[in-house]
């Protein structure tokens, strides 16, 4: 079984894609992490943003793998532990360019697509539902106010889980950054023409912004019982 859950960023897909791979024994595919890892190695390598053969040619030729650590799931590119470095503000600014130039999203789907072939996935992004896996048994557009959003990112900054702890709280100002960062995110997500952020016109919308992250998982399991 394919699931595919796209929305934008901070709506909880992440955490809700990784509980129901455990779960369900499905790999777990975070597409997003994938974009990350060829803009870490665009800026490793000096490239300019506006070289997109270039940036299309490393997408290409990056070797990205995933493992497990008792913190949860690893990112390696290129055979190095790139966890951590894939998540600082400055991949955040810089993943909306590098994710936008079509050739470098090709590259990436025909990533994705390999892993869908070796059996039952549960992947995250932006355009799985609509590109990467059309024909998936399962689609959710996962999405929740940007304001649930942001609080939710800054919470995790400072080492707290707001799906598992409602009253954490974030530094105030760091929290207003992360919403206008989030908001520019979004903007240039939705609006780039390769593969913008949009739910596919099959897809299960559900609101997060005010629903613990349990009933999000468990309404999941509930269409992935429906669709068997
Ligand atoms: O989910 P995330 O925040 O880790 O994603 C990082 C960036 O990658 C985000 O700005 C949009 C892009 N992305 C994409 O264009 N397509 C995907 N399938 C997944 C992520």
């Amino acid at each position: 079984m394919i699931v595919a859950i796209d929305g934008p960023a901070g709506s909880g897909k992440s955490t809700v894609a990784h509980a129901i791979a455990e779960r369900c024994g499905l790999t777990y595919l975070d597409t997003g992490a994938m974009y990350r890892c060829v803009t870490l190695a665009c800026l490793e390598k000096g490239i300019s943003l506006e070289d997109t053969e270039a940036m299309a040619q490393i997408a290409r030729e990056v070797r990205i793998e995933f493992g497990t650590s008792e913190h949860g799931q690893t990112v390696i590119l290129n055979g190095k532990d790139v966890t951590a470095d894939i998540r600082t503000p400055q991949i955040d600014r810089t993943v909306s360019v590098v994710s936008a130039v079509p050739e470098v999203r090709e590259a990436m789907v025909v990533l994705q697509r390999a892993v869908g072939e070796q059996g039952s996935v549960v992947a995250e992004g932006r355009d799985i539902g609509t590109v990467v896996y059309p024909n998936a048994e399962v689609k959710v557009f996962l999405t929740a106010n940007a304001e649930a959003r942001a609080h939710r990112r800054a919470v995790q900054r400072e080492g707290k889980d707001a799906a598992t702890d409602s009253s954490a709280t974030a530094d105030s100002a760091k929290e207003q950054q992360i919403l206008e960062d989030i908001r520019r995110r979004d903007e240039l997500d939705s609006s780039r023409s390769a593969a913008p952020l949009k739910p596919a016109e099959d897809a299960h919308h559900i609101d997060s912004s005010s629903m613990g992250v349990d009933d999000v998982i468990n309404e999941v399991i509930r269409l992935m019982e429906e669709a068997r």
